[in-house]
């Protein structure tokens, strides 16, 4: 979490209707999303998933991240388009093979 140069993710336990849902990871990339609901999501992916650089939020001053008024299940692919791409994500956690929600929170990623 603290290497994140723009914006980074991992696999997220207990959400999407699976025991975990995660990035698909190719060649280091993000090429998809194993997740039980939705797949269709740009970004498929719980809140507690990603990172954000500082440096990405001061250059993007508009982009919002919507309390209210995203579609179920949206709010994060709403806020992620607005900085970044899918192919720019940065995996974390081993290539997003790992999932650890505790570990999120321990900044160890
Ligand atoms: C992730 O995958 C890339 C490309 O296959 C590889 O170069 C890199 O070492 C992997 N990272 C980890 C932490 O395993």
């Amino acid at each position: 979490m603290r290497s994140t140069r723009g914006v980074s993710i991992w696999p997220v336990g207990f959400v999407g209707g699976r025991s975990y849902e995660r990035p698909l990871v190719s060649g280091g990339k993000v090429v998809g999303w194993y997740t039980g609901w939705r797949p269709d999501r740009p970004f498929a992916t719980d809140m507690a998933g990603f990172a954000v650089n500082l440096q990405v939020i001061l250059a993007n001053p508009r982009a919002l991240f919507k309390r209210r008024g995203s579609q179920p299940g949206m709010q994060e692919s709403d806020f992620l388009k607005q900085i970044t791409k899918v192919s720019e994500l940065e995996p974390k956690a081993n290539n997003c093979t790992r999932v650890s929600n505790l570990c999120c929170y321990g900044n160890r990623l």
